[in-house]
């Protein structure tokens, strides 16, 4: 096989990112990406469109990075040096694989989890082990260590999609000290959670940890998210993995806008919070239907019928899910995204009238 049959054969066995399509279908209630719908569309909005007002699209974001990265500083406790901006935490995976991993290295990845990981870190050439999280959710420090080579990557997902449950502090501490590789913890779900583990980058060398504007902060059109990491090396890092201009000045111009208005993030914050305890009653209380705790913006539910004709049936009543199978011995679950009280009714309308059948 010549190199380039050889390089579109393994092209061909890279799987992609799975899209729910079908959500588009069902953009009145789309609850299958775990976007913010609580912000009221006409404030965004206008945050958005005076963002772009002051800004001259002829130029590059020349220091856009930089404002970021000060006012992320300040929201998050951490010195501006730490905080490496990207385009999403998507980008953010994709690099940290690109920097740190290559042919001959593991990763270890946490299961069931966000399938990136998987992704980007096969597509650097690394090994991919994934680890199964116990049964009561908890994260599996002995297998993880066990695991653990002269260094590779470990993911982890804390609050974890899809599951929803943030790791115990006490057992993700435990990998930091004891994993001698680099430990990537994925918060892009941690506004909505009990605590954050940002801050230890201070002091701890092994540690990326990865934030997004997409959830809390409503933002995922604009694609902005950022690792921190410690000041010793994420400079190096921003300067040469980085991209040149890696995030859109309008997306910055709006973070900050919305970070300088904490008290209204935390409002909505809030309400997802308080949602996420009502929906969490409803659907329990539907016969046969488990919900997992959750410290995220969605739910996971194991259903009492198959999985894929409810996501099915659901999508022909206007409501977009995500099917996930059978997780950690739970069967039929879906994955669902906290919407607004409108959103749930109809959701929950769909799926009594489901399950009912
Ligand atoms: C756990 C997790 N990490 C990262 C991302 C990607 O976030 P972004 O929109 O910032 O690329 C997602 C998106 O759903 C996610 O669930």
């Amino acid at each position: 096989m010549n190199w380039m049959e050889e390089r579109l054969s393994r092209l061909q066995r890279w799987e992609g990112y799975q899209h729910s399509v079908e959500s588009r279908e069902a953009m009145e209630c789309k609850l299958d990406a775990n976007e913010n719908w609580h912000l009221p569309s006409a404030e965004i909005r206008k945050a958005l469109t005076t963002s772009a007002e002051h800004l001259d699209p002829r130029s590059y974001p020349d220091v856009a990075v930089i404002d970021l990265a000060k006012e992320v500083s300040k929201e998050i406790g951490v010195s501006s040096e730490s905080v490496i901006p990207c385009a999403g935490a998507d980008q953010a995976i994709d690099l940290i694989c690109q920097a740190f991993l290559g042919t001959g290295d593991s990763a270890v990845i946490v299961s069931p989890t966000f399938s990136m990981y998987r992704l980007r870190a096969t597509i650097a050439g690394a090994e991919c082990t994934c680890v199964p999280m116990l049964p009561d959710f908890r994260l599996p420090v002995a297998e993880i260590l066990r695991r653990d080579g002269p260094g590779g990557v470990v993911f982890i997902c804390s609050p974890n999609n899809p599951t929803g449950n943030q790791f115990n502090r006490d057992d993700v501490e435990q990998v930091l000290d004891s994993f001698r590789g680099l430990v990537v913890l994925d918060e892009a779900y941690v506004e909505f959670a009990s605590y954050s583990l940002s801050r230890r980058v201070r002091n701890r060398r092994n540690l990326a940890v990865l934030r997004t504007f997409s959830k809390a902060y409503g933002m995922a059109a604009l694609r902005l998210g950022y690792i921190v990491a410690n000041d010793e090396w994420a400079p190096e890092f921003l300067a040469k993995v980085q991209y040149p201009y890696p995030v859109s000045g309008v997306a910055v111009a709006m973070a900050i806008a919305m970070m300088r208005n904490p008290g209204r993030i935390e409002e909505w914050i809030g309400k997802v919070r308080n949602e996420r305890v009502w929906l969490t009653r409803r659907l329990r209380a539907i016969p046969g239907t488990l919900v997992v705790d959750s410290e995220a913006n969605f739910l996971m539910a194991s259903l009492p019928l198959d999985s894929g004709e409810a996501q099915k049936r659901l999508l022909a009543a206007g409501v977009s899910t995500r099917n996930l199978g059978d997780i950690l011995g739970f069967p039929n679950c879906l994955r669902i995204t906290v919407g607004t009280r409108r959103m749930n009714l109809q959701l929950l309308e769909g799926l009594r009238g489901i399950v009912a059948k």
